[in-house]
């Protein structure tokens, strides 16, 4: 299968996109676990991660995880927790390139430098995932882990990862993958021996549902009750379709998640474009109704939800919020409405939907319904 060699090339849109998502993630992911767990060793894995700069000195994954551990020096001080970065290439010349380009960088940052190698632990590796990913298992189960799978094509895909991801405790991931790889190769031998997806399902709705299509059928794989939480985010470059696939399972880390997605796309979250052609929406009426956007039709629900006491307390407003990919601003904005409105009564100013009041402080309320 023919794949572009990004590293020949300047960064495009589309991979500025993805490189920005993951490092903002690890830019939320890093000062949370710093601060949850003092003295202990937190993970990064950059299981692909390239020459560490695009020809033009674009910094990559490698360059990027650094940038964000420098920026949280102070922390990791305070709290003496021991960064450990796995940064894996399996070219051989692209691996000589990054550890050149990471230890350069770590060399020129003061911050980096009184940090390594009592605090900052780079660990790098010149092999194949499939077999450096089975060997990290333990370390990945015991401590505290995000892992960056940023691959060519989709190969990594396949079920036994998948499986492997799902088993983890505490580990996030971001899985990068080229979802037009998987429409023009997914029915192959190659890949229905190693990832069996339905491909006439996916083909039944528009290409540019994809990579979302993809990851609705990777959730149907996961054991029914999993915690692990996927989500995704699609990146149309040019003719193709990529896209993220952010997995967690815990609420503070799929929280970071759609947040940084939602900052990315104040639309819809979930793309680096209009997916679902929210903008049209807004100016459309349809027989006097207007097609509602995302966010309104998220909202609408939830009303209902609310309205009919499905949704009776803050928490199970909240965790509806996340589980449907958005965030606690949705969710709070709809619920005030209905106050002021008089459908509903709470105690308080806020209906305290949000992580911190939720599943934090542990601070729960109850939606009296007024009015239907
Ligand atoms: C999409 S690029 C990664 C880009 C990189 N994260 C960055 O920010 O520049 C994928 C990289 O994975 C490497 N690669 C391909 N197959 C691999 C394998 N089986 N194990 C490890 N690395 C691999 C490629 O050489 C390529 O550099």
């Amino acid at each position: 299968m023919p794949v572009k060699d990004l590293h020949a090339h300047p960064f495009d849109e589309g991979t500025i996109t993805k490189l920005e998502i993951f490092e903002n993630y690890a830019k939320e992911w890093l000062p949370t676990f710093i601060m949850s767990y003092p003295n202990k060793d937190l993970w990064m894995f950059d299981f692909f991660a390239g020459t560490g700069k695009d020809q033009n000195g674009v910094a990559g994954t490698p360059i990027r995880l650094l940038q964000q551990v420098k920026s949280q020096a102070g922390n990791i001080f305070n709290q003496k927790c021991k960064i450990n970065i796995c940064l894996n290439e399996l070219d051989e010349n692209k691996f000589n390139s990054m550890q050149i380009c990471c230890d350069e960088f770590v060399h020129s940052n003061n911050e980096l430098l009184r940090l390594y190698d009592k605090y900052l632990f780079l660990h790098y590796r010149n092999g194949d995932f499939a077999e450096l990913f089975p060997k990290t298992l333990d370390t990945i189960k015991e401590n505290p882990s995000l892992l960056f799978l940023d691959q060519n094509g989709m190969k990594f895909l396949a079920d036994k990862y998948i499986m492997n991801l799902e088993s983890l405790p505490h580990t996030d991931f971001l899985y990068f993958l080229s979802s037009s790889y998987v429409l023009r190769f997914g029915n192959t031998p190659e890949f229905q021996t190693n990832l069996r997806l339905d491909m006439e399902k996916i083909k039944e709705n528009p290409y540019k549902y994809v990579h979302k299509n993809i990851l609705e059928q990777l959730k149907n794989k996961l054991p029914n009750d999993s915690d692990l939480k996927l989500y995704p985010f699609t990146i149309k470059k040019g003719a193709n379709i990529y896209g993220i696939i952010f997995g967690a399972k815990h609420p503070l880390a799929v929280d970071k998640f759609l947040k940084t997605a939602w900052n990315k796309n104040n639309i819809n979250g979930e793309a680096n474009f209009d997916i679902d052609e929210d903008n049209k929406k807004c100016q459309l009426t349809i027989f006097g109704e207007k097609p509602l956007t995302k966010i309104e039709g998220f909202q609408q629900r939830l009303r209902e939800l609310i309205l009919n006491g499905d949704i009776k307390t803050n928490r199970e407003a909240y965790d509806y919020t996340i589980s449907q990919g958005h965030i606690d601003k949705h969710a709070a904005e709809e619920i005030s409405k209905m106050k002021k409105e008089g459908l509903i009564d709470f105690e308080g100013r806020t209906p305290l939907v949000n992580y911190e009041q939720t599943y934090k402080n542990k601070r729960i309320i109850t939606f009296q319904v007024i009015k239907k």
